[in-house]
């Protein structure tokens, strides 16, 4: 069973209906994980909003380790993730998705391992590549067949850097072009420590972004909330046919 991790923008999904929801006890935090359990014909699938329910909690905030144990401990194959973006890449305007291959972590204070305390010997993982590359060509393949299939303006990037910022401000102009200097092709604040989580737990994770504005800089005047929501509530029917398609993969 694959698990979704839903960002901002994402509550439900179209195509699923609902079967169950889990409350799952976790040894990082006092108030068990709420995750649901849906269905897509005889496909089933875990969907845990990263904010926690109603939407409450800031990036910096997000408890990373429970939400990751707790999808390990329902027993799921893997992760796709679901990221509202900035777009930085000159083909990740409003409304374009990305599956990027890279990550480049900004953040700071967050609780960003599992191997921690209580340890008996110090332990690293690998992350040179931090996606899961076989579930990244799923990803790929659902985007591209939907897109031919729609033939929609659906557009995409099937690889590119996110660099993940503490947030939860936006970034200003000057960040941005340090970040495009560095290599991003996206910006956000919620794929670390998620993604490193999930490889120290040895769970396959890749991420399904949308881009809902240009980065801090990169267009005229500031950034509109309004618009982040306009672009937000038109791509999430997109993403909720991706998901279906590769639950069904
Ligand atoms: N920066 C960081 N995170 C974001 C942005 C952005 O511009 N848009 C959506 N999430």
């Amino acid at each position: 069973m694959l698990a979704i991790i839903a960002g901002t923008g994402l509550t439900s999904i179209d195509c699923f209906e609902p079967v169950s929801c889990e409350k799952v006890i976790t040894p990082y935090a006092d108030e068990p994980i709420s995750v649901s359990l849906l269905r897509s014909g005889e496909i089933p699938i875990a969907f845990l909003p990263r904010h926690g329910e109603g939407h409450k909690l800031p990036p910096h905030k997000i408890n990373y380790r429970a939400n990751i144990w707790a999808l390990k401990e329902l027993g799921v194959s893997g992760i796709i993730a679901v990221n509202a973006v900035g777009g930085i890449h000159e083909k990740l305007g409003p409304s374009c998705f990305a599956i990027p291959d890279q990550i480049i972590d900004y953040t700071w204070g967050r609780d960003s391992t599992y191997f921690a305390d209580n340890l008996d010997e110090v332990t690293h993982i690998d992350f040179t590549n931090p996606f899961d590359e076989k579930l990244r060509q799923r990803l790929i393949s659902s985007v591209s067949k939907l897109k031919a299939e729609a033939k929609s303006d659906l557009e995409f990037l099937d690889s590119g850097v996110y660099g993940c910022t503490q947030g939860p401000r936006l970034e200003t102009a000057a960040e941005i072009r340090k970040l495009r200097q560095d290599g991003c092709d996206l910006v956000g604040m919620t794929a670390m420590p998620e993604a490193a989580l999930a490889r120290e737990l040895k769970l396959p994770y890749a991420m399904l972004a949308l881009s809902v504005n240009w980065a801090a800089g990169l267009s005229a005047g500031e950034i509109s909330m309004d618009e982040i929501y306009k672009v937000l509530d038109e791509g999430m029917g997109l993403v909720g046919r991706v998901l279906a398609r590769i639950a069904n993969s």
